[in-house]
């Protein structure tokens, strides 16, 4: 059995974890594992969750079951093997226990919303829980959420900004004495009162599978000519933006979370090799947004990920105008629209 005492010889949690929209984005990696290049600033989503259940038996022995949607997807299971295999350098007890894993989306599948900042939060925090039936150390909630983000990152560089409510930095910074490259912070405190509830709705452009993999797009960066200057500047944004958000500035927001995708964007199509990621209908849908945003005098802007789908960010106040321009966009491109908003963070869910 197992080589370690006072082990749960059964252990079951569940957890869910929100997806996350970058604001200044983590593109490029320092030397190290999965470290940033520069700090980034994201906000965490609500609706767009992952829900993970999970179910431990001290057998002595490491196996994984992990189910996606009630399938197993060998593909995913093996990366799930890799992270938990780097948890336990760490925790070597976790080795000693077979898993199974079930877990779905609560937004529908061929989306295009990367999930895996979403599912690898999750697991880190089922993982987690069972390491704080031996390591009291987990017993205090900031040690806990602090440590899940680390672990968190391990899995998937931005998961480590899932764990945490509404606005999430990650990565050193001079501005945040308590920032670090290991795990992202909560930075509620710089959320002006004008963007507490901060909306997001997603318009899926195109559901198709990334062209080009995180991994293989951070590396990119490891040769771009552009390098240098590119992490300096997300850094200066991110300064700016923390203190335009605390002003509820919209108009400078919106100037630098444009700039900010559309840069990623420039980044990814001016590496070798090189990469568009938009399709026409995300700049026909960029004029488009523009052209109301003037004519109409409304606080929307966009971000993007690494992908085409567009993620309109406006105020509450601003919802229902913007609401009614979507849904024309909606009807206009034959697209599918996700309404999301700034969240609350993972969450501990009861048992199935
Ligand atoms: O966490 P990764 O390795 O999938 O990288 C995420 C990169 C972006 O989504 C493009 C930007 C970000 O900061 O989330």
């Amino acid at each position: 059995m197992s080589r370690f005492t006072n082990l749960p010889t059964l252990f079951e949690t569940a957890w869910s974890a929100p997806s996350n929209i970058a604001l200044i984005k983590y593109w490029g990696k320092k030397k190290g594992f999965q470290l940033p290049a520069n700090a980034s600033l994201s906000v965490t989503l609500e609706n767009s969750r992952t829900i993970t259940q999970m179910k431990a038996e001290l057998i002595g022995q490491f196996d994984v079951e992990y189910l996606f949607e009630d399938k197993v997807n060998e593909k995913f299971q093996e990366k799930v093997k890799k992270v938990i295999l780097t948890y336990a350098e760490k925790s070597p007890e976790l080795l000693d226990y077979k898993y199974q894993f079930k877990s779905s989306n609560t937004f529908p599948h061929s989306t295009g919303i990367a999930s895996s900042a979403s599912s690898m939060a999750a697991l880190a925090l089922c993982l987690l829980s069972l390491r704080q039936k031996w390591d009291q150390e987990l017993d205090s909630k900031e040690n806990f959420f602090k440590e899940a983000s680390h672990w968190a990152r391990l899995g998937s560089g931005s998961a480590a900004r899932s764990v945490f409510p509404g606005l999430v930095q990650w990565g050193i910074h001079n501005d945040l004495s308590s920032s670090s490259d290991e795990h992202a912070i909560g930075a509620d405190q710089f959320i002006g009162d004008d963007f507490l509830e901060l909306h997001d709705s997603i318009i899926i452009v195109d559901e198709g599978e990334k062209s080009v993999s995180s991994r293989a797009g951070h590396a990119l960066m490891d040769s771009h000519p552009m390098r240098e200057r590119r992490f300096e500047l997300a850094n200066q944004r991110l300064s700016q933006l923390l203190s335009i958000i605390k002003n509820s500035d919209w108009t400078r927001f919106i100037d630098i979370i444009e700039v900010e995708a559309l840069e990623l964007h420039s980044l990814m199509m001016t590496s070798s090799p090189s990469f568009i990621l938009m399709k026409p209908n995300t700049l026909a849908i960029i004029s488009e947004l523009r052209e109301f945003r003037e004519k109409q005098h409304i606080d929307v802007g966009f971000t993007l990920d690494a992908g085409p789908n567009l993620h309109v960010i406006y105020p509450k106040r601003e919802a229902e105008k913007v609401k009614n321009w979507l849904s024309s966009i909606e009807k206009k491109y034959h697209l599918n629209i996700i309404h999301d908003q700034m969240g609350f963070g993972a969450r501990e869910e009861k048992l199935k």
